[in-house]
């Protein structure tokens, strides 16, 4: 432990965290995160959700060390790894894993599934073939796919068990933290349901931790422990999933909401509160970064949303907003009743 306040449950620990990338010479870095603060705790599924654009990946890909980091932290069990890079990111493989959204960025389609999600016990010396070959087949059995199937190829499998080969890649070596990037947004709804629920399952079996990213709040919703809400880099709320997602603070979370697909009993309802969002009000954008960034598409916005950054502040125990009109949000939002349980989300 580098410091001695951290708990001891506290797998990942991000702080102050800042990305930004290159546009091109004389144009300025476009800041992906700005100043995130992120806890994950054993066992526990914390979700950064926003729209395409916001800066999840940045983050994921910051935790995995594919991104540099223009500052801030990212303790893996109290061990600094942001910026960890070669040697010491290959050995952090055996902690910390990840599944994208495409199942071909981790099984190579010119490879035997065995061939793929027995690859990082590569780095694990002192396994014989025998031994490499009962854990492939006890992941296998694990993420629901028949070991007498791996010595075929990826394209012998539906979209939904290539995920699943995906997710027993990332657990051979039972690591301490996944991240999931969007990991089941290109499966159908039923199909993903069910690979919600293995993940589940597994992290009750193992006690892994994930960060789990995705634009939809519905998909989160049920596997979260906790949920971050981030619109351009910035964290807009967080809390318990079932408040953030029933309660939104912030109206950001709640057009949000708003934008996920619903019966049709409720979808006048939604592409009202999502018209709304979608008008731009140009006299509040931000000016030179100071503002809120959500300020120009909030139906609540007046002069002091953008006269300085809202900070995220903790207005209840547990949960964070960074609105500086939070009473009035939180009263719209209940007068408006945008909460997944009321919009009946059919998805997850
Ligand atoms: N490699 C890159 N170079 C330049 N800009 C990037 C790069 N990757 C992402 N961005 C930009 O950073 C912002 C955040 O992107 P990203 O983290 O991928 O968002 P999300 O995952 O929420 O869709 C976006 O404006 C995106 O265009
Ligand atoms: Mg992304």
């Amino acid at each position: 432990m580098t410091e001695t306040t951290e708990a001891a449950s506290e797998v990942l620990t991000i702080r102050n965290l800042s990305v930004s990338y290159s546009q091109g010479l004389g144009r300025p870095r476009l800041r992906a995160v700005h100043d995130v603060d992120i806890t994950v705790g054993r066992g526990e599924t914390v979700s950064i959700v926003g729209e395409s654009g916001s800066g999840k990946s940045t983050i994921g890909g910051a935790i995995l060390g594919l991104t540099p980091v223009d500052s801030g932290s990212i303790r893996l069990y109290g061990e600094e790894i942001a910026g960890v890079t070669g040697k010491g990111r290959r050995a952090l493989s055996a902690r910390l894993q990840a599944v994208f959204q495409d199942p071909f960025s981790s099984l190579d389609p010119a490879r035997t599934v065995r061939d793929s999600v027995a690859e990082p016990l590569r780095a694990e010396t002192g396994l014989t073939p025998a031994q490499v070959r009962e854990r492939v087949d006890e992941v296998l059995r694990r993420v629901g796919v028949d070991p007498a199937l791996a010595s075929r190829y990826p394209s012998a499998f539906s979209g939904g068990q290539r995920q699943r080969l995906s997710i027993a890649r990332a657990l051979v070596r039972r690591p301490q933290l996944v991240v999931c990037d969007e990991a089941v947004s290109a499966l159908d709804v039923s199909v993903q349901a069910q690979v919600l629920n293995l993940l589940d399952e597994l992290q009750t079996e193992a006690g892994t931790s994930y960060v789990f990213i995705s634009h939809n709040m519905a998909v989160v919703r049920h596997i979260s422990d906790r949920i971050v809400v981030l619109y351009h880099g910035r964290i807009m709320e967080e809390g318990p999933a079932e408040d953030v997602a029933d309660r939104p603070a912030h109206p950001y979370t709640r057009s949000l909401l708003a934008a996920v697909p619903v019966p049709e009993v409720n979808a006048q309802r939604a592409r009202r509160l999502a018209r709304t969002a979608a008008t731009v009000r140009t006299e509040f954008a931000p000016v030179g970064g100071v503002g809120c960034p959500f300020a120009p598409r909030c139906p609540l916005a007046e002069a002091r949303c953008v006269e300085s950054t809202p900070p995220l502040v903790e207005f209840a125990p547990g949960r964070k907003s960074a609105c500086v009109r939070i009473e009035d949000s939180l009263a719209a939002g209940h007068e408006e009743g945008v909460a997944l349980t009321t919009l009946k989300v059919a998805a997850s």
